[in-house]
């Protein structure tokens, strides 16, 4: 499907690897100029030379922490803003008792703040430009807690709720504000947390991997290439009219009907 982007300017935050790089890897692939980012700087340039050869994109690497405004400066002022994925590390896994104040102020600055001083930076452009396209990697622990990663999930919710409000003043300029809510994806990210669990629980990793694939309905993780197709088609023009909206990717784990 042409997703009628080509020629468009995307800007993914922290997307040299996991799912911001799916979403960029797509965006490419859809005829976008790309704006990477990350704090490795061998792994971004490695991102990078993945976009160039597989979709021959016109790709900036920018190097730097999302959540330090110099970077976030840097990633927008390459060219005026199309489409911005919304994307920073998600904090460590930990029991909300042991969290220090400095641990929470840094969660909701990654997972909340952060995407609000972006969407802050994008939206007036993409308004008087009559097209915009955020998307928010936010968590399916938006919609139901999960153990541990309790500051993770009121961050995301959150931003949830701030941009909920936002993505209603803008709809009428052809600027949509949605959040795709991953489950498990098999990433770097979701590793180190079967690296702790299983550290935890005095488990092998390979055993703790295969009880967390098979404990949902799918049986398997999700994919960095799944999500990124998900996230293109909210950046599409075909997704004018979704605005303000969740779309859980979890194959099939949290059971509610509605
Ligand atoms: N994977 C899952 O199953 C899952 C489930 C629910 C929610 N999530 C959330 O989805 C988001 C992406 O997850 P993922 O699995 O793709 O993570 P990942 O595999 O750890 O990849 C994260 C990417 O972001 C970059 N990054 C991290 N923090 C950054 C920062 N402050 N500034 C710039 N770049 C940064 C990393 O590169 P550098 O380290 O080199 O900077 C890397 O490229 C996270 O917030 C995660 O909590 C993931």
């Amino acid at each position: 499907m042409d997703l009628g982007i080509a020629g468009r300017h995307a800007v993914i935050c922290a997307s040299s690897a996991g799912l911001g790089h799916g979403c960029a890897l797509h965006l490419a692939r859809a005829g976008c100029s790309i704006v990477l980012n990350g704090r490795d700087e061998e792994k971004l340039e490695q991102a990078a030379a993945v976009l160039r050869k597989e979709a021959g994109a016109e790709v900036t690497a920018i190097l730097g922490d999302i959540t330090e405004r110099k970077t976030r400066e840097k990633l927008l002022s390459v060219k005026p803003v199309d489409i911005l994925v919304n994307n920073a590390g998600g904090p460590p896994l930990a029991d909300f008792r042991d969290l220090s104040d400095e641990d929470i102020h840094r969660g909701l600055n990654s997972n909340m703040v952060t995407p609000i001083m972006m969407v802050q930076g994008v939206i007036d452009g993409m308004v008087e430009r009559g097209f915009g396209r955020i998307v928010n990697i936010t968590s399916a622990s938006v919609l139901t807690g999960i153990p541990k990663l309790d500051l993770s999930s009121g961050a995301r919710a959150g931003l949830t709720a701030f941009l909920s409000g936002v993505a209603r003043q803008v709809a009428g300029s052809n600027v949509t504000i949605n959040n795709l809510l991953p489950g498990n994806f098999d990433t770097d990210r979701q590793d180190a947390i079967i690296a702790n669990i299983a550290k935890q629980a005095g488990k092998a990793e390979d055993e703790v991997r295969k009880a967390r694939e098979s404990s949902g309905p799918a049986g398997r993780f999700g994919t960095p290439d799944e999500f990124g197709a998900a996230c293109a088609f909210l950046a599409s023009t075909h997704a004018g009219y979704i605005t303000g909206q969740n779309l859980l990717m979890d194959g099939g784990a949290f059971t509610a009907n509605f």
